[in-house]
């Protein structure tokens, strides 16, 4: 017999009790996936959130590059991604190997890596960024040239933000692209009172016409503080969830109903009690890469604290 949502619930948080295990979801988790996380937030709170968490167990309702972030800060952990399939296609589109030999064309560039890559890709890379972070960390660096890697679209986004020379490496998210200019135009005509705000994924010219671009966790604090009573809402469709829970008075309008990440939807209820039950699947990264890593994500650590 199949157990209702409600029992699913329970199972998960008892046994999440008895296994001294916090679950941390990224801010486009199905709905039931936030509503019994210990935590929800976007990739540069949740890496902070791990670092900082004293359970056992961390099981990381995200895709594949945020658990493994979770991984390299916190290596003695168990860190589990209840579906091995959820990976990144962004965080595809760049290997270690393209990446060095890309660093031997341009032999005085700093490698800035978006977080959302592999381990092996950092370990290649100077400093991990966030899309919260990247434009202070772009800034902070001493040197002219960055070569970006793996969104071009953020980088392009830093590009307009910094006067240092971007080289973009040629990935996207095939989520936010479905995003196009003539559904904010569209949306703005219909609710002149709203703002736009999109995440720095999206197209460049979808940037152009948005009111503020920010990271999701940025969304979520705007939302809360912004006087204004309607957003459209430039990212992947999950986000939609936490703000109407968190701001019951106010109107929030996806920028487009296609943007939805696949990938993150693949974590469910049964996946997240299965992966405590069987405590699988694991994700760790071999120390070599792990620390050469984690050098880069610390860098980006730092600079945030700074
Ligand atoms: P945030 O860091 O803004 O949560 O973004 C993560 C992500 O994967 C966006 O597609
Ligand atoms: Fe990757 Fe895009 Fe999904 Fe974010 S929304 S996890 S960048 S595919």
């Amino acid at each position: 017999m199949e157990s209702s949502d409600a029992e699913l619930k329970e199972k998960i948080i008892s046994l999440k009790k008895r296994k001294s295990a916090v679950i941390l979801a990224h801010n486009y988790q199905l709905g039931e996936i936030q509503d019994i996380a210990d935590f929800v937030g976007d990739s540069l709170e949740l890496s902070q959130k791990a670092a900082k968490t004293e359970a056992e167990v961390i099981v990381f309702c995200g895709v594949h590059f945020m658990a493994e972030t979770a991984s390299i800060l916190c290596p003695d952990k168990v860190v589990l991604l209840p579906d091995r399939h959820a990976g990144c296609p962004m965080a595809d589109m760049i290997t270690a190997e393209g990446l060095r030999e890309r660093k031997r064309e341009l032999p005085g560039a700093i490698v800035v890596c978006y977080v959302n890559s592999s381990a092996a890709v950092k370990a290649e890379s100077d400093v991990c960024c966030t899309s919260a972070n990247a434009v202070k960390v772009v800034d902070s660096l001493d040197a002219e040239e960055v070569l970006f890697v793996p969104d071009q679209y953020l980088g392009d986004y830093v590009s307009t933000q910094t006067d240092k020379r971007i080289i973009p490496w040629p990935g996207f998210c095939p989520t936010h692209i479905r995003i196009q200019p003539q559904d904010i135009s569209r949306l703005k005509a219909e609710h002149p009172q709203a703002k736009a705000v999109v995440h720095p994924e999206c197209r460049p010219e979808v940037i152009a016409l948005a009111d503020e671009v920010m990271s999701t966790g940025g969304m979520i604090r705007f939302a809360r503080e912004t006087g204004q009573e309607e957003m459209i809402v430039g990212t992947e469709i999950g986000i939609i969830h936490r703000l109407r829970k968190e701001n019951p008075g106010k109107k929030f309008i996806p920028a487009s109903e296609q943007a939805i990440c696949p990938r993150m939807k693949l974590i469910t209820l049964e996946s997240v009690l299965w992966s405590l039950q069987e405590m699988t699947p694991e994700v760790r990264v071999p120390e070599g890469i792990r620390l050469e890593a984690k050098a880069a994500v610390d860098k980006m650590l730092e600079i945030g604290r700074g």
